[in-house]
């Protein structure tokens, strides 16, 4: 089973970057607490290491890894920056923002990171890991710290009850609080491309940058783009059932705000992703209640209608994914 180390307890996060670079110097994985969701890192310049993220998630490999840096510096020693990448770089990192930019070439970062494609996802997240990445001095491949196609980690207690028997070591650095993973974005002919909504909303992207966001034109070109945005993801083994009006006999319900849903009472499990309906607080609950959600035993979930401005993008981008029919992705 995984050692979990928490960076809560006194001299915690450096006895926890110790653990994670003699690990990660292995080539092996360690799980890691971002402010998205919790990640599964390796060495993005390593094939090896790089492998055994696919083999320890049973990802399809043609679906290429974000590379977390320390920095903005660190980042323009592996890619390309274009003005505007330049600047949203400098707006929202370190945070919940992917940049997709061209790879610079004999960059060091592994083919096997990006499934072959001549661009890069970097971010760069706050705090913990970013301090791991300066220890370690090379960046890291991470996708999120989950079986693939299931809902992603936001707790170490997530990562371990999937994850425990596969890997060394959990970094617990608490509840993740964004809650949902980055927010991706592509700078194609001057123009900002979503390739999947996440923890910056577009309105915030407009505000600092004063352009548009261009979303993708019509549903199933994201597939294409990011190629780990196929529909099914984040599936429960419970049925979800979005935008509900009513609870039905047998499911959990997934409320949002304050009204009262008819049939509420007799559900087998209520939970509230946030009672005064605000988004911020509802990411950061919504991975946590899918799966308690699921786990109470119901035979369906019913999701009340969320609110599509802000976070809520990328809210319902992931209930619509959960509700998804089935496939292998992740
Ligand atoms: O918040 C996050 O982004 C989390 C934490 C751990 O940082 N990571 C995460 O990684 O969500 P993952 O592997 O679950 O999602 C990576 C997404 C996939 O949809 C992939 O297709 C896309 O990023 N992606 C990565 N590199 C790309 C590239 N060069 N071009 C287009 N899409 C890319
Ligand atoms: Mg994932």
């Amino acid at each position: 089973m995984a050692r979990v180390i928490s960076i809560g307890e006194k001299d915690g996060a450096e006895a926890a970057i110790a653990a994670a670079v003699a690990v990660l110097g292995s080539r092996r994985p360690v799980a890691i607490p971002t402010e998205t969701v919790y990640g599964l890192a390796a060495d993005a310049t390593d094939p090896a290491a790089i492998t055994s993220i696919y083999e320890t998630k049973g990802r399809p490999r043609f679906n290429p890894l974000i590379c977390h840096m320390a920095d903005l510096a660190m980042a323009e020693r592996y890619a390309v920056f274009d003005p505007l990448s330049r600047r949203l770089a400098e707006a929202f990192w370190p945070g919940p923002l992917t940049l997709v930019l061209p790879l610079k070439t004999n960059s060091g970062i592994h083919a096997l990171a990006t499934a072959g494609l001549d661009s890069v996802g970097i971010r760069v997240p706050v705090g913990f890991t970013a301090e791991l990445i300066r220890s370690f001095g090379r960046p890291l491949a991470a996708p999120s710290a989950n079986s693939s196609g299931r809902i992603s980690p936001t707790t170490a207690q997530h990562v371990e009850a999937d994850l425990g028997s596969k890997i060394e070591i959990i970094v617990d650095g608490g509840p993740c609080p964004v809650g949902v993973e980055s927010t991706i974005l592509k700078i194609e002919e001057n123009e900002i491309r979503l390739l999947r909504p996440g923890g910056v909303a577009v309105e915030e992207i407009e505000a600092v940058t004063g352009r548009t966001v261009q979303r993708p034109k019509a549903s199933g070109t994201a597939a294409i783009e990011a190629p780990g945005m196929l529909a099914s993801h984040y599936a429960p083994n419970a049925s979800v059932r979005l935008n509900a009006k009513a609870v039905s006999e047998g499911e959990a319900l997934i409320a949002f705000g304050s009204d009262d849903i008819s049939g509420a009472t007799m559900a087998k499990a209520v939970f509230n992703l946030s009672r005064g309906g605000d988004l911020a607080e509802a990411a950061s609950n919504l991975f946590d209640y899918l799966k308690r959600a699921d786990a109470s035993g119901a035979s369906g979930i019913a999701v009340q209608s969320i609110p599509n401005d802000g976070l809520g993008e990328a809210i319902n981008d992931r209930l619509m994914r959960a509700a998804a029919p089935r496939n292998s992705e992740g």
